[in-house]
C-alpha cells in the first residue's frame, strides 16, 4: 500500500490534493539514520512557491469536508486508525531507522495513536453547541435566544517534532479533521518519512483530496512562509521553545496551540516510597534516551533521603541497556550529532563546576550512556537547560519550600512530580508549582491522551488532549433569535 509514496531508490513524495508528487525544483533532503548513518530515504524540499498550492487546495477542500456529516467523518478517522494498526510493523521499522526509537517504543507509539484516533472519532461526535436564553440576564426577559454552534476554523497548519512523528502528527490531524477543518501537515525533516506513511494511512482511509496535504522541506526554508500565510487559520505546533516563540512572533493574529520544551522536576520528600519513586524517575528520565518534552529532567530531593534514593536510582540506571534500537536497547543514539554535542556541553559544564558523577558520561558519537550527576548546583547549566538526552541531574534541597523555589525558577512550566505519602502536603505543593500538570507519586508524562496537556511559561500555550484539541480547533458561532 505504500509503494505510491516513493520512487525506486527510496525517494519519498509529498501529498498534494490526493496525489503523491515531487518538487519541480528537484531539490531533496537525504535522511540519514541516527543509528548507523545509512540513508533511510530522500524527501522533497518543497519551495515556497510550491507551498502555496498545498495551502490553497486545503482551503478549497475544507468547505466540502465540513459538509460531510460528523458520523461520516468519524468513520474515516476510525478507518484510518484500523489501517494504522494493520500497518504497524512496517511503520515501526521505518521509525526505528529514521529516529532511532527502539522497536518496542515505536510499536507502542503507534498503538497509542490508534487508540487516540478511535477515541477522537467518538469524541468528535460529542463536541456540540448549546442554546442560551436571555431571561437569565437582567433586563432582557425572554426576548432573545442565542443558538451557539461549533464551527471549524478552516485550514490547520500542523507542525510536528522528530520525537513522536506518528503520535504528535496524528494528535493534530485527527482532532482537526473531526472538527471539520482541512490540514496542512509539515512533519519534522528527520521523521518526515514516518509521517508520510501516516499521510498515506489517512489517504487510504478515504480522506478526500486536499483535506490532508503533507508538505516536506526544512522548517527554516518554508516554515515562516507557511505560518504567516493568510489562508492558514490556526497553527498547532510541537517543538522547541525557540521555534515556538519565533512562530508566535511572526504568524500574526492566528489562534495557536504551542507544545514546547520542558525542564520537569521530580520533587522527592522524606516520606516518599523510595522504590516507587526511583523506578518512576528512571523510566521518566531515560525512556527514548530522554528525548521527551515530559522527561524527568531534574530531581529535587530532601537531603535526609538523598543517599537512599540515589542508591536505588543508580541500581536501575545500571540495568539499562545501551545500543541499537532494533535490538530494543533502552538507550539508543540521539537524533543527531549536534544534539549529542549539546548534551556533552551540559555534562562537561556540570563536571567542571564540581557535580559528582554517579553513572555514565561515556559518549560514542551520538550514543550517550545514561548519565547521572549528584550535587548539581544552581550555577550549573544542567540545573536549568533542557538536555533532550539521557542525563539526569540531582539537586539536594533542605525542605519543600526550597524545592518549590528551584522548580519555579525555571523558564519552563510543563509538568512536575511530587513523591510523598502525605496527600495533603502533595496538594499544597502542587498548588504552588507553576506548571500545567502536577503528577502525585508518578513520573511526568502526557498520557492518557484524553487528559488535558498544558504548558505554561516557555513550555507553551493552550490546552491539548482529545476534547480540548477539538475545541481548540473549532470556535463558537452564535445566531441570535430575537423573539416578538
Ligand atoms: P524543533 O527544532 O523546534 O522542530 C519542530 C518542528 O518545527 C519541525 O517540524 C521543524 O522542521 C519545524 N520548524 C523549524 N523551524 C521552523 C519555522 N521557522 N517555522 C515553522 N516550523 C519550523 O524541535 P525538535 O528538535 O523537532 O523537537 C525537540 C523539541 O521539541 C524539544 O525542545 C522538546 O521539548 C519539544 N517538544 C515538546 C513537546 C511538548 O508536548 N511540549 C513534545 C515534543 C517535543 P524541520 O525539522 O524541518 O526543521
Ligand atoms: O515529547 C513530548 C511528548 O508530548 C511527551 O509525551 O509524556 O507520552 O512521552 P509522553
Amino acid at each position: 500500500m505504500f509503494s505510491c509514496i516513493m520512487n525506486k531508490g527510496n525517494v519519498f513524495k509529498c501529498l498534494l490534493n490526493g496525489k503523491w508528487i515531487e518538487s519541480n525544483t528537484g531539490k531533496r533532503d537525504k535522511i540519514f539514520s541516527p543509528v548507523d548513518g545509512t540513508i533511510v530515504g530522500e524527501v522533497q524540499c518543497i519551495s515556497q512557491q510550491e507551498a502555496e498550492e498545498f495551502i490553497v487546495t486545503a482551503k478549497d477542500a475544507q468547505k466540502d469536508w465540513n459538509n460531510v456529516a460528523v458520523n461520516k467523518r468519524a468513520d474515516v478517522v476510525h478507518k484510518a486508525a484500523d489501517i494504522l494498526d494493520r500497518e504497524k510493523e512496517t511503520i515501526a521499522e521505518v521509525m526505528v531507522k529514521e529516529i532511532a526509537k527502539n522497536r518496542k517504543s515505536s510499536l507502542s507509539e503507534i498503538a497509542r495513536t490508534v487508540d487516540f484516533m478511535h477515541f477522537t472519532a467518538e469524541e468528535g461526535k460529542r463536541v456540540v453547541g448549546e442554546s442560551l436564553s436571555s431571561d437569565s440576564f437582567p433586563g432582557f426577559g425572554k426576548g432573545k435566544v442565542s443558538i451557539v454552534h461549533r464551527v471549524p476554523l478552516g485550514v490547520i497548519l500542523s507542525i510536528a517534532p522528530f520525537n513522536y512523528p506518528i503520535n504528535l502528527a496524528a494528535s493534530k490531524v485527527a482532532p482537526a479533521l473531526m472538527a471539520g477543518n482541512s490540514v496542512v501537515l509539515k512533519p519534522p525533516t528527520q521523521g518526515a518519512i514516518s509521517s508520510l506513511y501516516l499521510g498515506r494511512v489517512f489517504c487510504e482511509a478515504g480522506v478526500p483530496p486536499g483535506v490532508l496535504n503533507v508538505i516536506t522541506g526544512q522548517g527554516r526554508e518554508i516554515g515562516d512562509y507557511l505560518v504567516s500565510h493568510p489562508h492558514i487559520n490556526m497553527i498547532a505546533f510541537t517543538g522547541s521553545s525557540k521555534v515556538g516563540r519565533h512562530i508566535a512572533q511572526i504568524a500574526g493574529m492566528k489562534p495557536m496551540l504551542l507544545e514546547l520544551g520542558g525542564k520537569d522536576a521530580a520533587i522527592v520528600l522524606a516520606d516518599a516510597d523510595l522504590d516507587i519513586t526511583a523506578s518512576n524517575i528512571v523510566s521518566g528520565a531515560f525512556s527514548y534516551s530522554g528525548q521527551r518534552c515530559t522527561a524527568v529532567k531534574r530531581v529535587l530531593v530532601i537531603e535526609s533521603v538523598a543517599d537512599e534514593l540515589i542508591k536505588r536510582i543508580i541500581k536501575l540506571v545500571n540495568s539499562l541497556t545501551v545500543g541499537n534500537p532494533q535490538d530494543d536497547a533502552d538507550i539508543t543514539p540521539l537524533i543527531s550529532d549536534s544534539a549529542a554535542e549539546f548534551v556533552k556541553e551540559l555534562i562537561d559544564d556540570a563536571a567542571e563546576k564540581g557535580a559528582r558523577l554517579l553513572a555514565g558520561n561515556k559518549i560514542e558519537g551520538n550514543l550517550i550512556y545514561p548519565t547521572v550527576f549528584d550535587n548539581v548546583t544552581k550555577d550549573m547549566r544542567l540545573a536549568w537547560e533542557e538536555p533532550f538526552g539521557p542525563v539526569l541531574p540531582i539537586m539536594r534541597v533542605k525542605n519543600s519550600e526550597e524545592a518549590i523555589e528551584i522548580a519555579n525558577r525555571s523558564e519552563y512550566g510543563l509538568q512536575s512530580s511530587v513523591f510523598t505519602s502525605d496527600i495533603d502536603n502533595a496538594f499544597k505543593i502542587a498548588s504552588k508549582l507553576e506548571v500545567g500538570t502536577v503528577q502525585v507519586n508518578g513520573k511526568t508524562e502526557r498520557g492518557p491522551d484524553h487528559f488535558p496537556f498544558i504548558g505554561v511559561k516557555s513550555s507553551g500555550m493552550g490546552t491539548q488532549g482529545i476534547r480540548y484539541s477539538i475545541e481548540a480547533m473549532s470556535r463558537s458561532k452564535a445566531i441570535v433569535l430575537n423573539l416578538k
